[in-house]
């Protein structure tokens, strides 16, 4: 069965808590669940991770590589503007990855206008709350299948 990474940066671990007016009430649990729900339906199976450092992160992409893992639904977190280190364990692994923000990163500060990911990426969604990992994964799931028939 297929297998992808479903990546969390920093603070996303405080979800349904954390600015809600911006990220929402829905936790990350319930976002996960749902996630694997919709993965049940595309017959695919979900690794869910998360992590507060840099560091944990590219160590998580490493072992989706070296466990064999296909591809990975990514929200960097803050590390989407400013990881050179997730950008290369990213280009190192050349892991095909849909970058996800639930946010719309393009209507806050301009500091978030700029991701050192998005062109390593498939593509990108921003500004749908947790539906855009739903978005994500199925875009994902179509472009590893348009690959790869046998996937689908
Ligand atoms: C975010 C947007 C980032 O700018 C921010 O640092 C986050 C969450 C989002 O999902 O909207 O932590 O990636």
């Amino acid at each position: 069965m297929t297998r992808l990474l479903v990546l969390q940066g920093p603070n996303l671990n405080l979800l349904g808590r954390r600015e809600p007016e911006l990220y929402g009430r829905v936790t990350l649990d319930a976002l996960q669940d749902r996630l694997d729900v919709v993965a049940a339906e595309l017959g695919v199976e979900l690794q869910h991770a998360q992590s507060n450092h840099e560091g944990g992160l590219v160590d998580r992409v490493h072992q989706a590589w070296a466990d064999g893992l296909t591809g990975a639904l990514v929200n960097p977190a803050a590390y989407t503007h400013s990881s050179i280190a997730l950008r290369d364990a990213l280009l190192a692994t050349g892991m095909p990855f849909v970058e996800v923000h639930l946010s719309n990163v393009y209507a806050r500060e301009p500091f978030r206008h700029k991701s050192l990911l998005s062109d390593l990426a498939l593509g990108v969604i921003c500004g749908f709350g947790p539906l855009g990992y739903e978005l994500g994964l199925r875009a994902l799931h179509a472009r590893l299948v348009e690959a790869d028939p046998h996937l689908g």
